[in-house]
């Protein structure tokens, strides 16, 4: 418990720029997750801040008016951070002006780790470590054009063969951007391997703005393991915390109260239900429900048909049903 309360503390454990951020864990921006409900849900369980999924620039100066239910927010979710991706400097900086203009996010990173092929082959994402000069104009761009701060997600490099982390490091210091979290593997890499934890140590060393460590926490243990080993101002959960958002609030699976998971797992339906349609939001939510259910120890076949439930109501009560016959004594959850 006392780690509950390290993790959650009102002080703000750093600053980005003149932004607090009080606690040391936070949810990773992660296409197709990290959309609002689940922001909330994380937000509310101790997560420090709220990224976005990444958005496309292109998107955003075209405007396709699409990208802008990735960028909406509750106020209960700040602080806010909008994350971009694109390989164009003065796309970036028209798309960020923009967004801050409509948003209102508290920060906006840069995208410059992602290693999906059509967007690191045009040279986005983790793209642009491959042209640690563009990192420095497109940082300094938005710095000095933005009135909010600007931060980074990076790898290691682009592949094993050309690991920049800290001479990219010291450009986005240079540049004025406000942060930089490090997902400490290569582009190359994707998510084989294991992060390499002294990286984030060495880049810590190296800068004095905040470093926020990632890359394989998988219990609450390791967050503490991190934040030992490497020094770093915060800690950022990306799959782990998919199928246990407690982690957030210190808690490992077989741990996690009853009633909290419970609470917990309906306000995530609902909240799904609210954003989306409530048809859309049970389609949405039912990558969650398996996790979910999972834990409980549900069979399969009860699984298999809760999932292909269409009807939003039936599929409501299908879930409560599940969740509530499946209560389990603190300790069993899986
Ligand atoms: C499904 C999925 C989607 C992701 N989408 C993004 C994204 O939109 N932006 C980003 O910076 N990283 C994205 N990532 C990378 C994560 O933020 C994080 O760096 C990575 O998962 C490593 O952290 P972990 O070991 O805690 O999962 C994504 C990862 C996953 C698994």
């Amino acid at each position: 418990m006392a780690f509950l309360t390290d993790v959650t503390t009102r002080e703000p454990a750093f600053h980005i720029g003149n932004i607090p951020v009080c606690g040391v864990t936070m949810l990773a921006p992660m296409d197709g997750y990290s959309d609002s409900p689940f922001r909330q849900i994380t937000r509310s369980l101790g997560s420090a801040v709220s990224f976005t999924e990444f958005i496309n620039a292109m998107e955003v100066v075209s405007k396709n008016s699409k990208y802008g239910k990735r960028c909406s927010y509750q106020e209960m979710e700040r602080p806010v951070c909008i994350q971009l991706f694109d390989n164009d400097a003065d796309r970036l900086l028209a798309a960020a002006k923009r967004i801050e203009t409509l948003f209102h996010p508290d920060w906006i990173d840069i995208n410059m780790g992602c290693s999906v092929s059509q967007v690191a082959n045009r040279g986005a994402g983790v793209g642009l470590l491959k042209n640690p000069m563009l990192v420095g104009q497109v940082i300094d761009s938005l710095v000095r054009n933005l009135s909010v701060p600007v931060t980074a997600k990076i790898r290691l490099g682009w592949d094993t063969e050309s690991v920049n982390y800290l001479e990219v490091g010291r450009i986005l210091e240079e540049s004025g951007a406000a942060a930089v979290a490090l997902h400490a593997r290569t582009g190359d890499q994707l998510f084989h391997g294991s992060a390499d934890w002294d990286a984030i140590a060495q880049l810590k060393q190296a800068l004095n703005i905040p470093v926020i460590g990632n890359g394989d926490i998988q219990t609450v243990a390791d967050i503490r393991q991190m934040l030992d080993h490497t020094r770093c101002d915060g800690v950022m959960i990306g799959r782990a915390a998919i199928a246990n958002p407690w982690i957030f609030a210190g808690y490992d699976i077989p741990d996690v109260p009853a009633s909290l998971f419970k609470s917990t797992v309906f306000m995530h339906l609902k909240l799904m239900k609210d954003y989306h349609d409530p048809v859309r939001g049970c389609v949405v939510f039912r990558k969650y429900a398996k996790k979910y259910l999972t834990h409980l120890g549900v069979d399969k076949t009860a699984i298999r048909n809760l999932l292909t439930t269409v009807d939003p109501d039936q599929f409501t009560a299908k879930f409560h049903q599940l969740v509530d016959d499946y209560s389990v004594e603190p300790g069993e959850l899986k």
